[in-house]
C-alpha cells in the first residue's frame, strides 16, 4: 500500500507532518500518530474536520452536502476524515496549531453538583470537577468549546457546549434538550445532584477571532446560543467594546431560556442587542423577531460593516445563515459555524 507525506499548515503559519496510506483516511491517520485534529462525527456529517486542499491528489469520499457543498469541493475543500491520499499532499486548516493535541483527550470524572428545567424539555446541569493531581480543580477552556460526557453503563460519549466561562473552581455549565428515546436524555430525565459522570476535553475550534474591533453577530438556534452566551459573558469580564448582537432563534416563545442571564449581560455590555426570533408565535407579538433567517436577511442588507457571524445549531440552520449571510457579501473567513449534529 503506497504511503504519502501530508503536510498541514495551520492558520498561524505552523507545520505538521505525517503519513497517510492510500487507503487510509487523513484524519484516523493523524490519530494513529497521535496528532490529535478537530474532528467529531468521524463520519462526514457534523464538519468539524474541513480543511483545504493546497496541493497533490487525493480521493474524497461521499459527505452530506449540508456540510461540504460542491462548490467548496470544487475549490479544493475536504473534509479529512473522507480524504484518501493519492500523492503527497500539502493542507490548510481553518484552526491554528494550538488547537492540535499530541496527546489523548484528558479524562476526568465530574459531579452534578445542580440540575434544573429552564424550558420543557430542556435542562440547565452544573457539573463540578473533582480535583486531580495532573489536571488540579480549575475548568480550563475556550468559550465556545465543549465537552464530551460518558453516558452511563455505555460505551457512548456526548458532546455539550459550556455556557460559562473559564474559572478556577471546577464549574461547568451546560444547557441540554432532552431528546424523545435518546440515550442520554433517557438517562438525564432521572439524574439527581450528586451523581458522577465522566467527562473529556475541551475540545472544538468554534471559538472568539480577534479581528479587530469588527461588530460580531451571534446567532444561535434553541440550545445553539449555549456558546454564544460563553463567548458574551467572556466579552462581558473582559469589558469588550465590540458592537455585538444576539439572535436566539426558537420556535414558540416558552422555548427561550436564560433571558436574565441575557438582561444581566446586556447591563455589562450596553452596546449588546438581542433579538428573540420566534418563528412560531402563539400569538401576535410585536416585540419578536420572527424567523430568523428573514430577520438576518434584512439586518445584513442595513448594515454598513459586514459582521463576524458566530452561528450555532441545527445544520439547517447554520446552512441558511451561511447561505444569506454569504450572498450579502459576508467573506467566508467572517463565517464561524458549529453543528450540533446527533452522534454516529
Ligand atoms: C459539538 C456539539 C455540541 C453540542 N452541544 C449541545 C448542547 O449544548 N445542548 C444540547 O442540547 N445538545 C448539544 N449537542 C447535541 C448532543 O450532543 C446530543 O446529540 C443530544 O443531546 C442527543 O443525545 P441523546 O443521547 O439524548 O440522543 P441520541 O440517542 O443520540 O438520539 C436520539 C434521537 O434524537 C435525535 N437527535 C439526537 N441529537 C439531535 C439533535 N441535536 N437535533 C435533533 N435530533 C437529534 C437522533 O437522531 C435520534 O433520533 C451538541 C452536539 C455537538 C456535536
Ligand atoms: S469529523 Fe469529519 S465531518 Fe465530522
Amino acid at each position: 500500500m503506497n504511503r504519502h507525506q501530508i503536510t498541514l499548515n495551520t492558520r498561524d503559519g505552523q507545520s505538521v507532518v505525517f503519513e497517510c496510506a492510500t487507503d487510509e483516511d487523513i484524519l484516523s491517520a493523524a490519530e494513529q500518530q497521535t496528532i490529535l485534529l478537530p474532528s467529531q462525527c468521524h463520519n462526514g456529517s457534523c464538519g468539524a474536520c474541513v480543511a483545504s486542499v493546497s496541493q497533490g491528489d487525493y480521493d474524497l469520499a461521499p459527505c452530506s452536502p449540508d456540510v461540504l457543498s460542491a462548490d467548496a469541493q470544487s475549490h479544493g475543500q475536504v473534509l479529512l476524515c473522507r480524504t484518501h491520499p493519492r500523492s503527497d499532499l500539502h493542507i490548510n486548516t481553518p484552526y491554528t496549531y494550538d488547537f492540535i493535541r499530541f496527546e489523548r483527550t484528558p479524562e476526568r470524572m465530574a459531579e452534578i453538583s445542580a440540575i434544573e428545567t429552564v424550558a420543557p424539555d430542556t435542562l440547565r446541569i452544573v457539573l463540578n470537577l473533582l480535583a486531580d493531581e495532573q489536571h488540579g480543580q480549575a475548568a480550563e477552556f475556550e468559550p465556545g468549546q465543549y465537552m464530551e460526557i460518558a453516558v452511563p453503563d455505555t460505551d457512548a460519549w456526548r458532546a455539550y457546549s459550556l455556557a460559562n466561562n473559564t474559572n478556577w473552581d471546577g464549574q461547568l455549565e451546560m444547557v441540554i434538550r432532552l431528546r424523545t428515546g435518546g440515550l442520554f436524555s433517557d438517562y438525564l430525565r432521572h439524574a439527581q445532584a450528586g451523581e458522577r459522570l465522566l467527562v473529556r476535553g475541551p475540545q472544538g475550534t468554534f471559538t472568539l477571532q480577534e479581528n479587530g474591533l469588527r461588530p460580531r453577530w451571534f446567532i444561535g438556534g434553541g440550545t445553539g446560543v449555549v456558546p454564544l452566551i460563553s463567548m458574551l459573558r467572556r466579552m462581558a469580564d473582559w469589558g469588550d467594546s465590540h458592537p455585538a448582537r444576539l439572535y436566539f432563534a426558537v420556535r414558540h416563545r416558552d422555548e427561550l431560556f436564560f433571558t436574565e442571564q441575557l438582561a444581566a449581560l446586556q447591563a455589562q455590555l450596553p452596546q449588546l442587542q438581542v433579538k428573540f426570533c420566534v418563528s412560531q408565535p402563539e400569538t401576535a407579538d410585536t416585540s419578536g423577531a420572527g424567523n430568523v433567517i428573514e430577520t438576518l436577511r434584512t439586518d445584513l442588507a442595513q448594515s454598513t460593516t459586514l459582521p463576524d457571524c458566530y452561528v450555532c445549531g441545527s445544520a439547517r440552520l447554520v446552512q441558511g445563515v451561511t447561505h444569506v449571510a454569504t450572498m450579502l457579501g459576508v467573506p467566508a473567513t467572517q463565517l464561524y459555524s458549529e453543528r450540533f449534529v446527533a452522534a454516529p
